[in-house]
This record gives C-alpha cells, sequence and structure tokens, in this order.
C-alpha cells in the first residue's frame, strides 16, 4: 500500500503530480511520501501494541534526516551501524536511549564515541567486541548494556547477499559461544549483559524462517532463565518482506499474530528493527528518458538513472515496478514496446528493468521506479563521476527538498 496513484493520467505523490516535482528539481528525482511512510511505522506500532515494543528504523535503509526525523517524532528509536549513522541519528533528533548498534565491525573509535553517548544497546556479533567494548567502556569508567546477537542458522529464502542468520555468514555467534558468554558473564565486568539479538535477512516473504528463528531464541531465553539468568531485552531484528511485484508478504498483523504467541511466556522487552517495510514503498525514483536506442536484438530506453543512483536491479537482480509519471491518452495512436531501461554508465549491469511493456515511450518521457524508499539513495554512488540524486518529500499538497542534488564541486569536495 503507498500514497502514489494517478489522477488524471497523471502520477500523483499524494496531492502533488510528479511532473510538477521534476519541473522545479530535475531528474533523477527521489520523491518520498510522508504519509506512507508514517503509516507503514503505525501499522507495525499497532500490530505489537499489546507489547508495546521499541521499534528501531534500520537507518541503512534510508538515513535521510528528514525521513528519520519524521519517525522519531513519532516515537522511533533508531538501529545503526556506524559511526556515520550515529552522528546521523543525533542530527534526526532521536534520544540516545532509543539507539541500537549492530554491525560487525565497530571500530574503537565508534564504539567509544557511541559509549560516550550513552546509547542504549549493542548487538554484539564477536567475543573479542565483546571484550572490546567491556576494556573501553572500563576506560571511562561506564557501565553499558549490551545484546548478543546469535547467528540461529535458519535459511530465510531471500537473495544470498542478504540472508544474513545461517551459519556460514559472518553474523552473530552461535548458540553455544552465546551460552558460555551468558554463564560467565560476570567476567565483563562493565557490560550488562541483558538482551538477546537475531537479524535473519531481508526481503523475507514468509513467516516460517521467521518462526524457527524466534523458536530457537525463545528456547534460549527459556533455557537462560532456568539458569537464574535474566533476559531484559529481545531484539528479532528486521526483514519484513515488501511488494514489489507480486510478492505476497505477510502483513503487520499477520506478522505479530504469528510472533507474539511464540514470546507469550518470555519476560523481556521487545525489540524491532525494520527498514524496509517503513520507508520501501514510501519512495519512488523518477527518471527521464533521454534517447530510445533500436538494436537488431533489443530496444532500450536509455534514461537519466544509472545503478550509481538505485544499484538494487544490477546488485541483487531486484524487480522494481516502473510505472510511466504521464499515463498515454486512448485516443492517441498506441505503440506498444517491450523495453531494457538502462542507464548512462559504462557497464552492461547498468540497469534499472528488462523487458518492460510500455506504451509511446518517446524521448523525455517521465518513469518511476516503484518501491526505492529502502535502500535506495542510502546505496548510491558517485561512480563515473555521477552527482547524487536530489529527494523531496511530500505531505499532503506540500513538498519540501530534503537533499539538494549534488553539484560538481561536490564530486572534488575531499580531494586534495
Ligand atoms: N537489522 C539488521 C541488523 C540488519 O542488518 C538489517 C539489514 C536490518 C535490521 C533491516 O532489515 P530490513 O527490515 O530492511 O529488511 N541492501 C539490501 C538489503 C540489505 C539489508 C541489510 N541489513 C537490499 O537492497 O535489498
Amino acid at each position: 500500500m503507498h500514497d502514489f496513484k494517478y489522477i488524471n493520467n497523471e502520477l500523483y505523490c499524494e496531492s502533488v503530480a510528479i511532473k510538477r516535482l521534476t519541473k522545479k528539481y530535475g531528474t533523477p528525482l527521489y520523491v518520498y511520501s510522508r504519509k506512507t511512510l508514517v503509516d507503514h511505522y503505525r501499522k507495525l506500532k499497532d500490530a505489537f501494541k499489546s507489547v508495546n515494543p521499541l521499534i528501531c528504523f534500520s537507518m541503512k535503509a534510508n538515513s535521510n534526516l528528514a525521513i528519520c526525523r519524521t519517525l522519531v517524532k513519532e516515537g522511533a528509536g533508531l538501529d545503526i551501524v556506524s559511526g556515520g549513522e550515529l552522528f546521523e541519528a543525533f542530527k534526526a533528533g532521536a534520544s540516545n536511549k532509543k539507539i541500537v548498534y549492530a554491525s560487525v565491525g565497530k571500530t574503537k573509535t565508534e564504539i567509544e564515541t557511541a559509549l560516550k553517548h550513552r546509547i542504549f544497546l549493542f548487538n554484539v556479533e564477536s567475543l573479542p567486541e565483546l571484550a572490546m567494548i567491556d576494556r573501553l567502556s572500563a576506560g571511562l569508567g561506564r557501565r553499558q548494556a549490551v545484546a548478543i546477537r546469535v547467528n540461529p542458522d535458519v535459511k530465510p529464502k531471500t537473495h544470498k547477499y542478504i540472508t544474513t542468520g545461517k551459519e556460514e555468514n559472518k553474523f552473530g555467534l552461535d548458540f553455544d559461544t552465546a551460552r558460555d558468554i551468558f554463564l560467565n558473564r560476570s567476567g565483563f565486568k562493565n557490560l550488562d549483559i541483558q538482551g538477546l539479538h537475531i537479524h535473519i535477512g531481508s526481503q523475507i516473504v514468509d513467516s516460517p524462517p521467521f518462526v524457527k528463528a524466534i523458536q530457537k531464541l525463545v528456547d534460549f531465553v527459556e533455557e537462560m532463565e532456568e539458569a537464574k539468568i535474566n533476559i531484559k531485552w529481545l531484539n528479532i531484528g528486521g526483514g519484513l518482506g515488501i511488494i514489489y511485484s507480486g510478492e505476497k508478504p505477510q502483513t503487520a498483523r499477520e506478522y505479530a499474530k504469528t510472533v507474539l504467541p511464540l514470546l507469550k511466556k518470555v519476560k523481556a522487552r521487545l525489540i524491532l528493527e525494520p527498514g524496509r517495510f517503513i520507508a520501501g514503498n514510501s519512495g519512488i525514483l523518477v527518471t527521464q528518458v533521454l534517447y530510445i536506442k533500436t538494436t537488431p536484438m533489443k530496444t532500450f530506453a536509455i534514461v537519466d538513472a544509472g545503478m550509481n543512483d538505485l544499484i538494487r536491479p544490477s546488485l541483487y537482480d531486484a524487480y522494481h515496478e516502473v510505472l510511466p509519471v504521464s499515463s498515454p491518452s486512448y485516443t492517441i495512436p498506441r505503440e506498444i514496446r517491450k523495453y531494457d531501461i538502462v542507464g548512462p554508465i559504462c557497464e552492461s549491469g547498468d540497469f534499472l528493468a528488462k523487458d518492460r511493456k510500455f506504451i509511446n515511450l518517446k524521448e523525455e518521457s517521465l518513469l518511476a521506479v516503484m518501491g526505492s524508499g529502502a535502500y535506495g539513495f542510502s546505496m548510491s554512488s558517485n561512480y563515473n563521476s555521477r552527482p547524487r540524486a536530489a529527494e523531496v518529500l511530500v505531505d499532503g499538497n506540500r513538498h519540501t527538498l530534503i537533499r539538494r542534488r549534488e553539484t560538481y564541486k561536490d564530486l572534488i569536495r575531499t580531494q586534495i
């Protein structure tokens, strides 16, 4: 569900015509619907309201300050993975008490900064990292709450690059090591080892992998309780899939209905850290056709957005629906053709969509790449020295530029 729809054959974001935004801000352009963003956060919050979880939006999905601030104002915490995201989290107005920090490679400086800011919880991914946080906490005369990220070894049935809870993945610790840590927690004098964390992967559309992983986690919590070890926080990660094409992902309510009964006996407070579920369908990438090129094999629509703007199709073979911003009227002669929508970058992997049918696509036509609100701009780059796109947030009939388009000067800003 989202708030991008056609009114008189023109694509709108809430009450603003996309065409109007491109006239003002140019292309490629990320456009977000505030309503869609907030609705998705609220859907999860409502579905889980009986247990009042802490919902930490996963900033890696979209770290634009205006997007994060909108969610923070709704009461969300933030899930961070780097010092940069910590910096941005504060700029977005997040409370330190609602920041959870995962990452297999937290540097000393990053850990120290997070400790100084007294963030709520570190999600610890290895023994040396645990020892490091303990040492650095001692140095600062602090006691820090941590959760152990366990790797439950379940198959999430998603793209192999975004699978994180299988034994062969680099994330988390096995249950045996986690058990040793909890049983010997007094050895970590400056840590309150109070939580457990899992995150098994992303774009997961069926509930069985979640159920399997959470059940393993719950069994472990019960085992710890028998050993008189109190687990205060249970972070079940993110990973909820969304609709890109024909998927039928669990709704927030279905997810809660599946998950909550498993957690009935657990006293720990629940933490969720969704990214894509909240931001994915709240954003689109708008691009303009530069040329139509016909070869003996194919017809290409060469557009002004490339893999540097949206890398998901190139990296994961991800499917994004592509819609015309102005849907052609039925009275004119119709020419329906299949196109590969490709960018200007010098790589054959630079495509946004393949073999898609369009009517009367021509130079200067505007296209909307749907479902680009998560892992869109946040994964963009300057490859081929392309300035990164602008971002606009729409709220009803108002629109605000929330990131200006980069200039050529920005490309060399840090070079000496
Ligand atoms: N928590 C942790 C520890 C994570 O590693 C992630 C995502 C999330 C939460 C949020 O997951 P979500 O709810 O968004 O599925 N670039 C890929 C997705 C990578 C996800 C990485 N971790 C993509 O474009 O599909």
